[in-house]
């Protein structure tokens, strides 16, 4: 649909012309509803139906393709496959930020990292959106873990997004992402970035910190193909998307990944009230095996 909008400018009357892709039907809803289920476990609720439309509109546009059903004859066809991911990513939050939620932090930093004796340490940032979540991890492991450099630490960080991935990967966050690090963090684990000193300035990630995390895509409704186990895992604002026999699942998993006594981080929104587990909780958000 072709949304025409008059609008004046230095005097003149403009018209303005934009491409509207109809309404979503019902059926359509529940067709993405299905679809984005299948693959990655989220639920979109009959509330969404708006927001599913206007973020399905917008990659629509991109595409430059004619509506809807076009949309839907090309996610089920054979060539349809990347696009299946593309509109995965459009209807996912990738919200995430540095040191978030930073009681997390603080009892990583005052209670797991002084006291673990081990030289070989697992951590797994599981839906690690753009990467802001394993950086901090890494972060505060450099800072507060005794002796790091006689150790060995990785942090596997995954996410379902080929698009954050390849953010996290690059390692460059614009000044406005680091507004709350402190200025000696800033200092010590990021640097600016040469030649863009004219826009807004962005930062880098030292590569002592980089070298510390592995990226990879999975899904985490797919079998894990790493080994584990983890003595800490991060999964925090993603399983609130998920029906709670999804959410059950992936905590049972979660435990036979960690070691005896190794903690699970889920964000402050989640809890696992309502799911039946064998952790042993120990302030909000945070449980121990
Ligand atoms: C809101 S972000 C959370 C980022 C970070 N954990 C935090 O709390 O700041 C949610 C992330 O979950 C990812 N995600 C959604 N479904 C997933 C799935 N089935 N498997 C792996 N990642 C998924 C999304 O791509 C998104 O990057």
């Amino acid at each position: 649909m072709l949304r025409v909008e008059q609008g004046m400018s230095r005097g003149r009357a403009v018209f303005r012309c934009s491409f509207q892709p109809a309404e979503l039907s019902e059926q359509q809803f529940q067709d993405v509803s299905r679809t984005v289920h299948r693959l990655c476990g989220i639920h979109l609720s009959r509330k969404k139906k708006a927001l599913v439309q206007a973020r399905l509109a917008k990659r629509i546009r991109k595409l430059g393709i004619a509506g809807f059903d076009e949309y839907f004859d090309l996610i089920h066809s054979r060539q349809g496959a990347r696009e299946l991911g593309c509109m995965v990513d459009a209807l996912t939050t990738n919200k995430t930020s540095f040191f978030r939620e930073a009681a997390h932090f603080d009892f990583l930093t005052e209670k797991i990292l002084p006291a673990l004796e081990k030289t070989r340490i697992r951590f797994w940032s599981a839906a690690c959106s753009s990467g802001q979540e394993p950086v901090s991890m890494a972060i505060a492991t450099r800072e507060h873990l005794p002796g790091i450099n006689n150790r060995d630490v990785r942090i596997l960080a995954t996410d379902i997004s080929v698009q954050m991935l390849a953010k996290a990967r690059q390692g460059r966050y614009p000044a406005c992402e680091m507004d709350g690090l402190p200025p000696a963090i800033r200092r010590r684990y990021f640097r600016p970035v040469a030649g863009q000193e004219d826009a807004q300035q962005i930062f880098s990630v030292r590569p002592e910190i980089r070298a510390m995390i592995h990226y990879a895509q999975l899904n985490l409704m797919h079998p894990w193909p790493m080994q584990g186990p983890f003595d800490v895992i991060f999964c925090r604002n993603v399983m609130i998307y998920f029906k709670r026999e999804t959410q059950q699942q992936l905590i049972d998993r979660f435990w036979d990944y960690l070691v005896p006594g190794g903690y699970l981080f889920v964000g402050h929104s989640e809890g696992l009230s309502g799911i039946s587990h064998q952790f042993r909780y120990i302030c909000p958000a945070t449980y121990r095996k």
